[in-house]
């Protein structure tokens, strides 16, 4: 039987609504994923605050493949594959640093910045001078920059970032801009944090991509007073009085998706910061530097989205997930956390704590939906348990090309309050890219 054809396992029903458990657990899917979709799409890498000097250098990560993100000596950035083209060994071992060159730990042949292999021991004596180093470089995949964030892609014939992302580009573009939308960057602060989950890839990029219907799994943590309001919510925004309109975006021939919250006119925004001073009196001014900029559009405020495959993005609390594949039924979360460049520490250090307290391994309100995941992805392997699809029905047939207001989807479908429309444009890329439509 083929794993894939459409045929023999209906895997996504687009029409219906329905996916399959097997493309959370079977072997032969999770092996096609690589070819097809980790191999094919463009990945996030990671940000250029993490590489702002020539010879600056990071690990991360394309689905499975460890690799290598390097500022050259003259400036350019380059994505390697971390993996010496003698006999495999990682070059770098290094989570991050500084460097000139990179001499593999094994035998020590040694690349340059620019993935070169510039020095061969025995080169002489071994090879006889016959070994041609110009074809021997680091493997390099293409490396596109987005306001500061680094992606790379390693098919040749895939479009361009920007084509790639298409309508769902502005959503990067938002997350990337300091609070104020003027000048300054983000820059990462606290490191990456790495860990693993029992349960499959996507259900993380599913979760973010605009699941608004879960929130009662969260219902102990909006008991507390998480947020930087100091009013009971984990959300900043669940402190302000003007109730919005949740807006859910789904970019159908992508499958990256988006979706945020629109306030009436004159909300009152600051009442997200309220406990805090200093957040307060950073967030006024920041305000008043957004609806200079937006006008109008400043009060769509945008709570996060999943650019597919496995990249999410949650504005509120100014995180990066990036859920990697490390088999069928593992999951190797990796989280960035972002501040603005130019507030005051005071500033820096609550937002750090903020969201810190909200996600990652020890956030609370993470904690809940790793539970789920968890859970979701044990009940579902089972023999029985894989005949029944799940369903990601709710709202079909109710997509709206134009939302509340025309500015928002540009280019999308919407629609408002609890939906499952993102997960299912999610998925029906998923299944184009899988051949399986
Ligand atoms: S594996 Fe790198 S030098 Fe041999
Ligand atoms: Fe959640």
């Amino acid at each position: 039987m083929d794993p894939i054809d459409p045929g023999t396992r209906p895997l996504v029903d687009p029409q219906r609504g329905l996916v399959s458990r097997e493309i959370f657990v079977d072997a032969q899917l999770y092996a096609a994923e690589q070819e097809r979709i980790f191999a094919t799409q463009w990945l996030f890498v990671g940000h250029v605050s993490q590489v702002r000097r020539p010879g600056d250098f990071v690990v991360s990560r394309m689905g499975e493949e460890p690799v290598l993100l390097v500022r050259d000596v003259d400036g350019a950035l380059h994505v390697f594959l971390n993996s010496c083209r003698h006999r495999g060994m990682q070059v770098c071992r290094y989570d991050q640093g500084n460097a000139t060159e990179f001499a593999c730990p094994y035998h020590g042949w040694t690349f340059d910045t620019k993935g070169r292999l510039a020095a061969v021991p025995a080169l002489r004596e071994g090879y006889f001078s016959e070994l041609e180093l110009a074809h021997w470089g680091l493997v390099e995949a293409r490396v596109a920059e987005l306001k500061g964030s680094i992606w790379a892609c390693w098919d040749a014939a895939t479009p361009s970032l920007d084509d790639w992302l298409g309508d769902a580009r502005i959503w990067i573009e938002e997350f990337f801009t300091v609070p104020d939308a003027g000048a300054g960057e983000l820059e990462l602060i606290a490191g990456v944090q790495k860990w693993t989950l029992p349960c499959n890839w996507k259900f993380g990029a599913e979760n973010f991509s605009g699941d608004n219907y879960h929130n009662v799994s969260h219902a102990s943590v909006d008991q507390l007073a998480l947020s930087p309001s100091g009013k009971t919510g984990r959300h900043q925004y669940d402190a302000i009085p003007q109730k919005p309109v949740l807006q859910n975006i789904a970019y159908a021939s992508t499958g990256h998706c988006g979706r945020g919250a629109l306030y009436p006119p004159g909300f009152d925004f600051l009442s997200a910061y309220a406990a805090v001073p200093q957040l307060h009196a950073y967030y006024q001014r920041a305000y008043a530097g957004r609806q200079t900029q937006l006008g109008e559009q400043a009060r769509f405020v945008p709570h996060g989205g999943t650019i597919f495959p496995n990249m999410s993005f949650s504005n509120g609390r100014t995180s990066i997930a990036l859920w990697h594949p490390a088999g069928p039924e593992t999951c190797e979360v990796w989280r960035f956390y972002f501040v603005p460049e130019h507030a005051p520490e005071a500033v820096k250090d609550h937002l750090r704590r903020y969201v810190i307290r909200y996600q990652g391994p020890s956030g609370l309100t993470e904690e809940d939906d790793m539970e789920n995941w968890n859970l979701a992805h044990r009940a579902s392997r089972g023999t029985i348990a894989r005949r029944h699809p799940y369903h990601m029905a709710m709202g079909l047939g109710h997509e709206m090309a134009v939302g509340s207001e025309p500015w928002i989807a540009r280019g999308g479908t919407v629609m408002e309050g609890v939906s499952e429309q993102n997960q299912r444009g999610y998925y029906r890329r998923w299944a184009q890219l899988m051949g399986a439509l």
